[in-house]
Order: C-alpha cells, then structure tokens, then sequence
C-alpha cells in the first residue's frame, strides 16, 4: 500500500515549498514510483516543479456538466471520463502529477464525481509515495475512500496565526472521514531557536515540531526565475532542512 504524506496549513505559509522539496527528496533517493497531488484550487505546485499545468480534474468535471451530451457517440460515459482523466495525469521521470484545480459549482455532481474519485483512488494504488498538497480544509483528502494518511504535516509560519490555523485543521481531524496515523509541525521561516511562546502554544495544540525551515533567500530566487524547486543545490538551508525531516519522517513511518 502506498505511504501517503499530506500538508495542510493556513495559505501562503509555505506549504507548496516544503511538498516539492519533499519531492525533491524522494526523486533525487530514487523512493517513486511517486504521485503528487496537487489538491489546493489555487494551485501551484506545478509550477514551483516548473512543469505546465494545462488542465485539471475540475476543468474535466465542469466541461462534462456543462455538456453532459457531449460523450462521443457510442462511447460509454464511464470509459470517456476516465480517458480524460488519464490525459489529466502528467507524468515525469522523477514522480506523475494530477492537479485537482477548481472546487465544482452548483449542480448536481455526484455521478461525476463518483467516476473521477473511483479514478483517483485507482489511480493511487500504482504508487509507493503519494504527496498531497491540500487546502485548509483537505476536501481532496476526506474524499478518498481509504481516507488513510501516514503523516500529516502541518505547516505553520512563525507567527502565532499561523499555528492557530494549523490548530483549527488538528481540531477539525476528528470530523474528518479520515484515518491520519502521525500528525507534526513543520515551522518555515524559523529563527534558529523558537522562542518559549511560540513553543507553549504548539504544545497545547499537541503537535510536536519535526522540523525549522529557515529563510531561504534562494526559494526566492528560483520563485523569480521560474525554476523548479527539483533544481535547488544539495546544500541550499531549505534542502538540508527537508531532507532531515524526511528521514525522521520515515522512521516515524516505518519506511526502511
Ligand atoms: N523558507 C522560505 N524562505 C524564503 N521564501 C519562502 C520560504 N518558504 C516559502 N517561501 C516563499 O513564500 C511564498 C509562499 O510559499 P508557498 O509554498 O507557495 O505557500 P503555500 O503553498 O502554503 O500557499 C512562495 O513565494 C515561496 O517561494
Ligand atoms: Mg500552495
């Protein structure tokens, strides 16, 4: 079964960077075959992995409602939707991305979602890591039918809003249809040393801080540049960060 490690976090507090860079990580180990899902409607993680995004699973999803007619003639409607999902997949030597981009609109989708999500949730079991890069509220997640996650990684800022909105999500896990076995904090743009309130207020959420992330000019940079986050240099302070976090994580998960 694949390992499934997902980010949730307040937007902007660097969630995309740490998932790509946990791609990074688990291409440059040759760990695939690897599935990233990109499951935020403002998504970006395609081009922080400088990889064109063209179309998603909710353009799929919309376009059919729009013309539920439109399936070619003599064509079963189940066959033809997950041809377009096949086509929605883009695979790459290092992993395969699948955008899910916009939430639906008003209508009735249930026959259309039920397809894309038997889809998606076949789709994942040909993948020994599958990365997910959630909104807030990690519909994408609760919606898969195994629910099941290994690590949930919480990005936070360090800034105490930051940590409140990673409190709301660990709040919310109970009502979630999901099985998440390992929760922790991921802190980015840390001082060396978090200071004592900042400490006190994740202890009291629960969630124990598996690693800093400190500022990295070069993210910046290669954000400016358009370059892949997958190119950033061995010994650049975000990538040494995440390739700690990730052999915690795996002892945490058991991946030998
Ligand atoms: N440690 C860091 N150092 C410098 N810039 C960062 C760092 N982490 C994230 N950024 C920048 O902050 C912005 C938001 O990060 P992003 O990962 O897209 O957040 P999210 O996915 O949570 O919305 C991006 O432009 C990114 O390059
Ligand atoms: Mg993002």
């Amino acid at each position: 079964m694949s390992k499934v490690i997902a980010l949730a976090g307040k937007g902007g507090v660097g969630k995309t960077t740490v998932g790509s860079l946990v791609l990074r990580y688990l291409s440059k180990n040759g760990l695939g075959p690897v599935l990233a899902v990109d499951a935020d409607p403002n998504s970006n993680l395609g081009e922080t992995l400088g990889i064109d995004v063209t179309k998603t699973v909710g353009d799929i999803r919309e376009d059919f409602m729009k013309d539920p007619q439109g399936v070619p003639s003599g064509m079963d409607k189940i066959v033809y939707l997950e041809m377009l999902m096949n086509q929605v997949v883009i695979e790459r030597k290092e992993f395969d991305l699948l955008v899910m981009g916009r939430q639906e609109g008003q209508g009735c989708y249930c026959m259309v979602n039920n397809i894309l999500n038997r889809f998606t949730d076949d789709l994942e079991k040909n993948y020994k890591f599958l990365l997910v890069d959630n909104e807030a509220g990690m519909e994408h997640l609760s919606r898969r039918t195994s629910g099941k996650v290994d690590m949930l990684l919480l990005v936070s800022d360090y800034a105490l809003r930051g940590l409140r909105a990673v409190g709301r999500i660990y709040e919310m896990l109970d009502s979630l249809k999901l099985s998440v076995s390992k929760v922790g904090l991921v802190v980015n743009r840390a001082p060396m040393e978090l200071g004592k309130t900042f400490l006190d207020e994740a202890a009291r959420i629960g969630v124990e801080v598996l690693c800093t992330l400190p500022n990295d000019d070069r993210l910046l940079d290669f954000d400016m540049e358009r370059k892949s986050l997958l190119e950033l240099p061995d010994d650049s302070d975000a990538v040494v960060a995440i390739d700690g976090l990730m052999e915690k994580i795996f002892k945490i998960i058991n991946v030998k």
